[in-house]
């Protein structure tokens, strides 16, 4: 039998809804993005692709801040993990079978299409400035780029992020990867529980106004 939470029954199915489509097996690592509005904008696009994990570095003081008017709350609903040790997290996900997918504005870069992303993958997206580090681009399975036909060589990390992830949702689409839950009964079960608890506390929380 299933169970019995204070929150609504057309609540608890969209939670179901959602998390069947969620894509365990595609993770999306963030290195060094400082901007707030960019981080948000690319965990608003995880969340609207069905990622499930989202792994970030951040070398700042402190931890990267949100813009909740840009994400619009994508945070809560995916599993969102700081990295200090990137090298050693990165080799622990392609032991575990992932293929290490780096944007890389350079050299020996492939198109972005020509990738398989229904494998179990790691989409690396970096800095604003530096782009992804050497260290990160080494571990890389393949490196790829979004051709760029005009003056700049580079987009927006949230809209790069945004382009690839696309992608991986139109094949994944394609080969019916949203048609079947990748989360186990008991890992859906687990979370529909925390997110159930959050969103009691959320509205048990006096509004704050200004
Ligand atoms: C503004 S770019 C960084 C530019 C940096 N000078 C470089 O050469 O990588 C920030 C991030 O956006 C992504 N990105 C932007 N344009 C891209 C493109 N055309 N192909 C692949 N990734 C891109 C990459 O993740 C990159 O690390």
């Amino acid at each position: 039998m299933r169970k019995r939470y204070f929150v609504l029954d057309r609540r608890l199915e969209r939670f179901r809804e959602v998390l069947r489509k969620r894509q365990k097996d595609l993770v999306v690592f963030v290195e060094n993005v400082k901007n707030e509005h960019n981080f948000s904008a690319i965990l608003r696009t995880c969340d609207a692709v069905g990622v499930h994990r989202v792994l970030y570095y951040y070398e700042g003081k402190g931890d990267v801040s949100i813009n909740e008017g840009i994400s619009l709350g994508a945070q809560r609903w995916l599993f969102l993990e700081r990295v200090y040790d990137v090298s050693q997290k990165l080799e622990e996900l392609k032991s575990e079978g992932f293929q290490l997918v780096v944007t890389w504005i350079g050299e020996g870069s492939v198109d972005f299409r020509k990738v398989d992303y229904t494998r179990p993958t790691v989409v690396v997206v970096g800095n604003e400035l530096k782009g992804v580090s050497e260290e990160v681009a080494r571990l890389a399975d393949i490196r790829i780029i979004i051709p760029m036909m005009g003056m700049v060589r580079s987009l927006n990390v949230s809209v790069a992020t945004a382009v690839v992830l696309y992608e991986a949702q139109r094949q994944r689409q394609e080969k019916g990867m949203y048609d079947r839950p990748s989360l186990s009964e008991e890992e859906m079960e687990e979370i529909i529980e925390k997110w159930a608890f959050e969103e009691i506390i959320k509205r048990r929380k006096p509004e704050v106004r200004g």
